[in-house]
């Protein structure tokens, strides 16, 4: 198995954006805060096109819940796509879920990879986390919506409190290739968004649904089981109080004793 990983070429993206027949604005950091951060800096400046913004590392990584994303030097893919909503802002949830299918299309269709979602915003494969999205959106005049994604392509050692949780794809998987093939698939997620032609397949790759799950709703853990992952991308999970649907937070999957 090659540890090998390709340089991060703003040239090469763009190449593998043309020929996925895709329109969008490039910029390569070796070493950046954040690319969402990145991108809100830039979410007022004029941009003709969607925008990509891709690094090799980065110092402040963001994930969810006010975490950091550990996003060491050039194993992974880091990168932000921002782009003009046509009709406002759709659900942060709807967004996120229909990145995860994007990001789980493009592993499955450069490697031999099985990735599941771990609702809502977790690729993970063998059962260990190998992606994670945050989603933020920029309102004022023009609203923007950041979808950030880490990808751990080759990391191979994780810091304490991941360790066990946290996996990589550990091939060698064109980086340059694999930023412009999830953007050819976001695109053409969120051109349907309002369809919502992806829910379907999010259930399929869901490793969640069937599952003991535990999540905090107004401060309490709660407990349940994962039965359905609604249009909007909502977790609906089963209490012993009645179902409840879940657009916000986490969850977690229970061990199976
Ligand atoms: C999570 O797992 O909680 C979400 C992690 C999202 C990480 C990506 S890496 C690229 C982009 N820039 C960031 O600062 N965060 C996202």
């Amino acid at each position: 198995m090659s540890k090998q990983i390709q340089k991060l070429s703003e040239k090469l993206i763009l190449d593998g954006l043309k020929s996925n027949g895709v329109e969008c604005g490039v910029q390569v950091f070796s070493e950046i805060d954040s690319t969402n951060l990145e991108a809100k800096r830039q979410a007022t400046a004029v941009h003709n096109t969607p925008m990509l913004f891709v690094a090799d590392s980065q110092t402040a990584g963001r994930g969810r819940m006010g975490r950091q994303f550990y996003s060491p030097d050039s194993t992974g893919l880091y990168m932000s796509y921002m782009y003009t909503p046509d009709c406002g802002f759709s659900d942060s949830v709807t967004v996120t879920a229909a990145a995860a299918v994007a990001v789980a299309r493009a592993i499955k269709r450069l490697t031999d990879l099985e990735p599941e979602i771990k609702w809502v915003n977790d690729i993970y494969i063998g059962g260990k986390k190998v992606c994670g999205i945050l989603t933020e959106a920029v309102t004022g005049k023009d609203v923007k919506i950041i979808i950030g994604i880490g990808i751990n392509i080759t990391t191979q050692s994780f810091p304490k409190e991941i360790e066990g949780i946290a996996d990589s794809l550990k091939i060698s998987v064109d980086r340059n290739y694999l930023a412009a093939c999830i953007v050819k698939e976001l695109q053409m997620l969120i051109s349907e968004l309002s369809e919502r032609t992806f829910i379907e397949e999010y259930r399929r790759l869901s490793c969640v649904l069937g599952r003991d799950v535990t999540f905090i709703k107004n401060g309490e853990e709660r407990y349940g089981k994962a039965v359905d992952i609604d249009r909007d991308g909502g977790l609906v999970v089963q209490t012993a109080d009645g179902s409840i649907t879940l657009n916000t937070g986490e969850i977690s999957l229970k061990v199976r004793k």
